[in-house]
């Protein structure tokens, strides 16, 4: 009934129970479950993961957070994980100007050629983009390749939104929808259509209302579902039937 589009279920703060999490998940009505690798080892232990639990797709892909650690076999390697069976996805790749933990220019050249690779394995992408909606948006316009993918933790304008959009992305909305001071977003899940839509948790990060402040994890992305129907004044079953069809579109889960 409800897909999360994006979490880490790989990182250390599920270490300990990251069984009862997943049950929590299927509990809660949460179908699957894609989980993000940011790192090399953290893409392989995503794999192992989805190739673990059934429910669970993986993605794999350099955040940009550590882009500035890519070498001449990161690429190589990642061409192989693409291969297994359950990456669904090239991500998260794109531009973090808020934290810059990798220089910008970096960060800059390395989105170019990751962008590149995934045209070239053939899968869709999951872009990041905090604080860099500018230099994100030239980025995606520049790229020759099929433009299929994902927008995450959407954090533009409406304008903004229709443009990658027209481009042919998603839009995945986090629980930050259910925070006091995100106007802003709730305009753009009121203005575009709900089959562009996407629901995610980006778990263990971003708890939504009533748990902000705790770990986040996929079954609470019923929080963020339950809000964009609010905004949509549609039934909470339809958001779920929606963006799971838009989900599996995207990832091609049959
Ligand atoms: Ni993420």
């Amino acid at each position: 009934m409800f897909i999360d589009s994006h979490a880490h279920l790989e990182m250390r703060a599920f270490d300990r129970d990251r069984d009862e999490v997943i049950t929590r998940a299927k509990e809660a009505g949460v179908d699957y479950i894609v989980t993000i690798g940011t790192t090399l080892s953290d893409c392989e232990k995503a794999i192992s993961i989805a190739n673990k639990y059934k429910s669970v797709y993986a993605a794999v892909g350099i955040h940009p957070h550590e882009v500035k650690n890519i070498n001449d076999l990161t690429y190589e390697s990642l061409k192989e994980m693409a291969k297994a069976e359950k990456v669904v996805a090239y991500g998260e790749i794109g531009l973090d100007f808020f934290r810059n933990l990798s220089p910008r220019d970096v960060q800059i050249r390395r989105f170019g050629e990751q962008l590149e690779l995934a045209g070239e394995i053939g899968l869709p992408v999951i872009i990041h983009d905090r604080e860099a909606h500018a230099e994100t948006l030239k980025m995606l316009k520049g790229w020759k390749g099929s433009r299929r993918g994902i927008v995450h933790c959407f954090s533009g304008d409406y304008e903004m939104a229709k443009k990658c959009i027209d481009m042919g992305f998603y839009i995945s909305i986090p629980g930050t929808i259910t925070y006091k001071k995100s106007d802003v977003l709730r305009k753009v899940v009121r203005k575009i259509p709900i089959e562009s839509m996407l629901v995610e948790t980006d778990s263990p990060f971003l708890s939504p209302e009533p748990r902000r402040g705790k770990r986040n994890e996929p079954a609470y992305v019923v929080y963020t579902a339950r809000r964009v129907a609010e905004i949509k004044g549609l039934p909470l079953e339809e958001v779920g039937r929606i963006t799971s069809e838009n989900t599996k579109n995207v990832f091609g889960i049959t």
